[in-house]
């Protein structure tokens, strides 16, 4: 079985924060998380992770083994690090990549897999992702004899020469296990950056006649390290690039990919329309045929279909079928609206549920309430919740008119089929059928009730 070595020690210093480089988020996840990803797609499950000490607080909730290095002395030195921690293997073969670049793909891991085994005859030791990319570059040079490599020269080493060559080391590598084990312990930090380079085992083992293979990969921005927050801007508009590409080719359609911020695992339903500005994040699930956006935000949001949210905010909520939400509506909380439910302007709803076919469509607010089915809630309802010193419930029962501007203080509950006037203040449990109104609210007088 072939493992990987995932290094993310690095200092990341041009990042200039308090958090380790690889916890940087891209589209909602870590970039570390996207390594690890695309690893295990390629068939790669045994993954170590060498960290520092800051990463090593957070690095288990990735579900890999870490090993830490102390001292930041140079990629060779952080491969002898984890090799300590490895079993060897008679005959293992180890993947070498990089935490901080998020666009690697699945196919480069599995080029990668194969890629020491013998061909026209021979078998390599080592095998590297090569890449041309425009100069200047960063990245180091490969220097070739014919279609091997010969070795490869860091930035801060080479003569204008090296540096003229547009072929670059990817920091994509899979080793022979057992040569590697030989090669670490050989390197010398008698360079320009005085560390443990592990491109230097390349000429290591050209000069001991072994053979390192090149792959080129085809697309250099799916090798881009990020370094900076200006790279990792870049590359959060090329991952929600590809995002977007996932989501339209399942059937969404997108009007502007580069206004619409999606994650990985989304679900969203075939022939779902998304309008600008919106964002879906966090495990969001939505059906097929809705409308979400423009100006819109979903977190968390489980939408079953044909559901319309124009220009509001869902956090944390659950929609059934055929709800219309928005303009300018804000649900959250673990807020539960059943089918054909209609939630309208300026509408603020939180921990509440609503049964089928309620409308709450003007300037209300509904917290820790219980709406029975087809009951309306007038225009300027609000549950005054909040006693100063607790939540308290409001339930409503079905089939009921709340009057607008009606104040319900909760903890309160109005029963089926009753009425409460227009500026009605609910001070008490109104009973099925009742009528009344008023400040504080009373039962209507008989007269009235027959109006
Ligand atoms: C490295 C390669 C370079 C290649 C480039 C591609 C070396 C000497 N150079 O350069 O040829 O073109 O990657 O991105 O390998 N790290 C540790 N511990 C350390 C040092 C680094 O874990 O002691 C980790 C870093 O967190 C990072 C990775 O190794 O994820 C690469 O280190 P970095 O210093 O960024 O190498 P580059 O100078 O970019
Ligand atoms: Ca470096």
């Amino acid at each position: 079985m072939i493992r990987a070595i995932v290094l993310a020690a690095g200092k990341g210093k041009r990042m200039k924060s308090a958090q380790s480089k690889v916890l940087h988020e891209i589209c909602g996840r870590p970039m570390l998380w996207y390594v690890i990803r695309a690893l295990r797609a390629a068939g790669i499950a045994e993954i170590l992770v060498v960290v520092n000490r800051e990463l090593e607080a957070e690095i288990g909730r990735f579900g890999v083994a870490s090993v830490l290095q102390v001292e930041q002395l140079g990629t060779g030195h952080a491969v002898r690090v984890a090799l300590e921690r490895l079993e060897p293997r008679a005959g293992g073969r180890i993947v070498v990549a990089c935490g901080d670049m998020p666009l690697v793909t699945e196919e480069i891991f599995r080029e990668m897999v194969g890629s020491l085994d013998a061909r026209d005859g021979d078998a390599a030791v080592m095998s590297l992702v090569t890449v041309r990319m425009p100069l200047p570059s960063y990245f180091g040079r490969i220097i070739r004899r014919g279609p091997l490599v010969e070795r490869i020269v860091e930035v801060s080493d080479a003569t204008p020469e090296e540096l003229a060559v547009t072929e670059m080391n990817a920091g994509i590598y899979a080793f022979d296990e057992a040569v590697l084990r030989d090669a670490v312990n050989h390197l010398r930090s008698n360079n320009a950056q005085s560390e443990y380079y592990l491109t230097d085992t390349v000429a290591h083992f050209v000069n001991q006649g072994k053979r390192v293979r090149p792959v080129l990969a085809t697309n250099y921005s799916d090798v881009l390290g990020i370094n900076d927050r200006v790279e990792l801007a870049q590359t959060r508009r090329e991952m929600n690039a590809r995002l977007c590409v996932h989501y339209m080719r399942a059937g969404v359609t997108i009007v502007d990919p580069e206004t619409t911020y999606l994650e990985p695992e989304l679900e969203i339903g075939p022939d779902t329309v998304i309008y600008p500005n919106t964002t879906i994040a966090r495990l969001s699930r939505i059906g097929s045929g809705c409308v979400v956006g423009p100006n819109s935000r979903l977190s968390n949001a489980k939408l079953g279909e044909r559901v319309t949210i124009r220009e509001s905010v869902v956090v944390d909520a659950r929609i059934g079928d055929d709800v219309t939400v928005g303009p300018y509506a804000h649900l959250r909380g673990d807020t539960r609206l059943a089918d054909r439910v209609h939630v309208g302007n300026f509408v603020e709803i939180k921990k509440s549920v609503l049964a089928p076919a309620v409308k709450v469509s003007h300037l209300s607010y509904l917290g820790d309430a219980t709406i029975g089915e087809a009951t309306n809630i007038g225009a300027g309802t609000i549950t005054c919740n909040y006693d100063g010193q607790q939540k308290n419930a409001t339930i409503v029962g079905r089939d009921v008119l709340i009057g607008s501007n009606t104040s319900l203080v909760a903890p309160v509950s109005v029963g089926d089929g009753a009425l409460t006037g227009a500026g009605s203040v609910v001070t008490r449990d109104v009973a099925s059928g009742e009528r009344v109104a008023g400040n504080p609210a009373r039962p209507l007088p008989k007269k009235m009730h027959e109006t």
